[in-house]
């Protein structure tokens, strides 16, 4: 039930910490991450693992693309990310030291199903990381990560992006330590923040008002870009995923890094574009990098809204609208950064008196190839 929420994607996007917090509990021990899943599907397998391929779609894809950083970081193994649907049609590589992770919130998607299928038949084995007890992914697969991100009604996925990063956050940690690749002090540090990111979130949904006036300053708008680097790319995507769906308004989301090798010709005056600016502590060396790519936009007379660190005070001269976010090392950052996104995408569709649950031409769980 929607309870006192104007429409079930509310409600969701206020449950986060929760689903953070919920997907969490009972993985950690005295500041290690321990996935009993994972220890029964064999830590000495795990140990093995030479390449990881995640499989999925949509936002669940974009939960893949930020986890790909922080196993690569962790645990050192090389990640792929693919579209279940484009890995199934070609002639995958894959061997027995190949593990394929799956992310799908129903586990019905049927693309993911037979991408899953598909790998194992090539003699891969398969963990899925799932939000819906029982489905089908994870029943076909040889281990499964559940969120606990509670049943999400609304089309639009919010609550279980957040539990999915989580999730692949945990088995980054277990993998590096069953791999010996992380000292324990980088652990713990770790855990800690993961720890922290429930209250965390909790603050950025303080940020509503002001992100509900920016929507309906924006209602009239065409065209929305987004720009982030590193794990803030991901987000970007996701940002411009949320806004099409829900707001119907054509979005692209962009590595920073490649505006000048093309996207830059979009800025005209009044553009509007997000962007997900890295923290300048954590991400020292890419955060002038940001900066200096809103700068080059801003010349062109772009409208700038930063998603920011609080304290960030390099982007401020530049930004129309800062939103703010709070300290967290930089792979953590997205978890919070996204936040704001979901929301504007919310409003904006409220704001042109669409229905937030359940737009147009789509559907929850998608069945079909
Ligand atoms: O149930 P799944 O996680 O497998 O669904 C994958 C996508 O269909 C899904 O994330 C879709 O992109 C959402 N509508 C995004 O909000």
């Amino acid at each position: 039930e929607k309870g006192g929420w104007s429409s079930f994607m509310a409600k969701e996007v206020s449950e986060q910490p929760d689903a953070v917090a919920n997907t969490l509990r009972g993985r950690i021990t005295d500041g290690r991450v321990v996935v009993p899943e994972l220890t029964e599907f064999g830590d000495d397998v795990l140990a093995g693992i030479r390449r990881i391929v995640i499989v999925a779609c949509g936002t669940a894809a974009y939960a893949g693309q930020t986890a790909k950083y922080a196993i690569e970081k962790w645990a050192q193994v090389p990640v792929d990310v693919e579209l279940s649907h484009e890995f199934r049609y070609r002639d995958p590589v894959l061997s027995a030291d190949t593990l394929v992770i799956s992310i799908s919130q129903s586990g019905e998607t049927m693309d993911t199903l037979m991408a899953v299928k598909y790998a194992m038949s090539l003699g891969a084995k398969a963990i899925s990381i799932c939000n819906t007890q029982g489905a089908t992914i994870p029943r076909e697969s040889d281990a499964v990560i559940y969120t606990h991100a509670g049943p999400e009604v609304a089309v639009a996925s919010t609550k279980a992006f957040v539990a999915q990063i989580t999730a692949l956050y945990l088995f980054a940690l277990h993998l590096a330590r069953v791999r010996g690749s992380l000292p324990e002090a980088e652990q713990a540090a770790q855990v800690a923040e993961l720890q922290a990111v429930p209250e965390k979130i909790a603050t950025v949904l303080g940020v509503e008002d002001e992100v509900r006036q920016l929507a309906r300053w924006m209602s009239d708008t065409r065209a929305v870009l987004f720009l982030g680097r590193h794990v803030g790319f991901p987000i970007a995507l996701e940002g411009a995923l949320k806004l099409k769906e829900l707001a119907y308004i054509h979005a692209e989301g962009f590595a920073a890094g490649e505006l000048k090798h093309g996207p830059i010709a979009l800025i005209e005056p009044g553009q509007p574009v997000f962007v997900v600016v890295p923290s300048p502590r954590g991400s020292a060396h890419l955060h002038p990098k940001v900066v200096s790519n809103i700068q080059e936009i801003r010349a062109r007379g772009a409208r700038i809204i930063a998603i920011a660190e609080v304290g960030d005070a390099a982007v401020l001269p530049f930004a129309d609208t800062v939103i703010h976010i709070p300290l967290a090392a930089p792979l953590f950052e997205p978890l919070l950064a996204v936040v704001p996104l979901q929301m504007f995408a919310m409003e904006l569709a409220r704001a042109k008196g669409l229905d937030v649950d359940q737009p147009r031409n789509l559907a929850k769980s998608v069945t079909v190839e």
